[in-house]
């Protein structure tokens, strides 16, 4: 199912982000920024168990977070949401999937996973700027579903048609969450208008 959340500070940042002429610096903050705003919204659903503690008044019921996170950013780009989801959720473990897209083919190919051993009993964010054919999307999903993850999320700030629909044929179990569902792809595989090359733009590589 697909989530696109609608908040007025998030479209403020996003314009920014697209903005051509923003460097890197402001590119990767408003990055963090964004990852941040988007956490609070992702999260005002999960669920909560009760604890018992003691304030310095007395003892009181309080609430705690039910499962653990553990955040999958898609190497390189999803590293830079890293950091601003941590501000929100900053016990979260983080696991790493590296895949990179044929510039001709537009196939992903896998060349690192790395994740938590909870991973099976958490609830895991994947994450990456830019849902484009779906097919790193995808790859990913498979990738933390064999390693026995189950409540799955994928979170990203730009997506398009056809990667949500890829994302849903194969993982319909999956939540997608964005900050900006647009147009189309170019004939190159990019989205429109979308970012740019992510990865190039967070870590200056052009
Ligand atoms: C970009 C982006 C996604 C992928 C999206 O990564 O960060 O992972 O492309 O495209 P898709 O939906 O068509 O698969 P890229 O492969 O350029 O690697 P990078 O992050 O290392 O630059
Ligand atoms: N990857 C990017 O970095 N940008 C796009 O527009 C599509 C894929």
């Amino acid at each position: 199912m697909l989530h696109v959340i609608d908040h007025p500070v998030i479209k403020h940042k996003l314009t920014i982000m697209r903005n051509v002429e923003t460097g890197t610096k402001d590119f990767r903050q408003n990055l963090d920024e964004i990852g941040g705003l988007m956490t609070y919204e992702i999260t005002k659903d999960f669920p909560l168990v009760d604890v018992e503690i003691e304030t310095p008044m007395g003892k009181t019921t309080g609430s705690k977070l039910d499962k653990e996170i553990v955040l999958v950013p898609i190497l390189r780009a999803g590293l830079g949401m890293v950091n601003g989801i941590q501000q929100l959720v900053p016990t979260a473990k983080v696991g790493h999937i590296g895949l990179y897209r044929d510039e001709k083919t537009l196939e992903p190919h896998f060349y690192y996973a790395k994740f938590p051993s909870n991973i099976a009993n958490s609830t895991v964010m994947i994450v990456d700027p830019m849902l484009a054919t779906g097919g790193s999307a995808v790859a990913a999903i498979d990738s933390v579903k064999n390693a026995g993850a189950t409540d799955i999320r994928l979170v990203c700030l730009v997506g398009v048609q056809e990667g949500i629909d890829a994302v849903e044929k194969a993982h319909p179990d999956v939540e997608i969450y964005l900050a900006a569902k647009d147009e189309k792809l170019n004939e190159i595989g990019y989205i429109v208008p979308g970012l740019g090359d992510a990865g190039d733009r967070i870590f200056g590589t052009k």
